[in-house]
């Protein structure tokens, strides 16, 4: 399945058009981007200007309507269903802004989840110790509804590291908190990316967190521009 790409990510001419009731809708224009394994980049933009519909691309949720979406190696456009299934399974991790983890699951189940999926022989002490590595050996067995916002996201964190993904996408993942907690789930996230070398895509309204990473990225109707960071003071916020 490897096409030889060395870059993890590869957009390439991608564009995406949806229908809406009100008619077609240019969401992402003409988009060429590159991300090393590796990178840390932070994507910024305002609101509706396609942040989370390139990540939607990048996950392989949602297919381009032209252009290439390569990750990892593979041509995204090129999969049928099951190997889009299989690819998202072993290769990305997601962070959604709202925590997405299943009610009726505890903390536990919820991380061991895609553990299962990837066929792992020991998914529960695996998920168990993701969630001490996040600070939650003591809310195992709690549902997502008998746990604080901020520990809902650890336990996504936990979630989307579980399977190490080489790639992981999170999309305002400090959006829903206060900042004290957001502070901590930053640390987090950048701490577990630099412990497993993992490649972050990192969607934040947040001026100083998008700083912390390498590259930071713009969006604005659909149409992406960059700059380059300021490698030294990128160092000193990352501590
Ligand atoms: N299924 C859809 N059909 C039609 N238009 C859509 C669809 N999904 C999203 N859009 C439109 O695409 C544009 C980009 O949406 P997207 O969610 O990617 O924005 P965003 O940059 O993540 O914004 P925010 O910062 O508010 O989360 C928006 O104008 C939105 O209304
Ligand atoms: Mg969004």
């Amino acid at each position: 399945m490897n096409s030889g790409s060395p870059k993890l990510v590869h957009l390439s001419n991608v564009n995406l058009t949806l229908a809406s009731q009100a008619g077609t809708v240019d969401i992402l224009k003409n988009i060429n981007l590159d991300i090393e394994t590796g990178e840390t980049v932070s994507v910024v933009g305002p609101s509706g200007a396609g942040k989370s519909s390139m990540m939607m691309l990048m996950a392989g949720l949602e297919a381009a309507t032209s252009g290439l979406v390569e990750i990892d190696g593979n041509d995204l456009g090129a999969l049928d269903e099951d190997s889009l299934a299989r690819f998202r399974r072993d290769a990305v991790g997601i962070v959604f802004q709202d925590f997405h983890l299943i009610p009726t699951m505890t903390a536990l189940e919820n991380v061991a989840v895609p553990l299962e999926f990837a066929r792992k022989p020991d998914a529960l002490s695996r998920a168990q110790a993701r969630l001490e590595a996040v600070g939650l050996g003591h809310r195992l067995d709690h549902f997502p509804g008998q746990l604080s916002g901020g520990e809902q996201q650890r336990v996504a964190l936990a979630r989307a590291f579980a399977a190490e993904p080489k790639l992981l996408l999170a999309d305002e993942p400090t959006g829903n908190l206060d900042s004290a907690t957001g502070e901590i789930i930053i640390d987090l996230l950048f701490q577990l990316q630099k412990d497993h070398g993992t490649t972050l895509v990192l969607i934040t309204h947040d001026q100083r967190l998008a700083k912390m990473c390498n590259r930071t990225i713009t969006l604005k109707d659909g149409r992406l521009s960059e700059s380059k960071q300021d490698t030294s003071s990128a160092l000193v916020q990352q501590g």
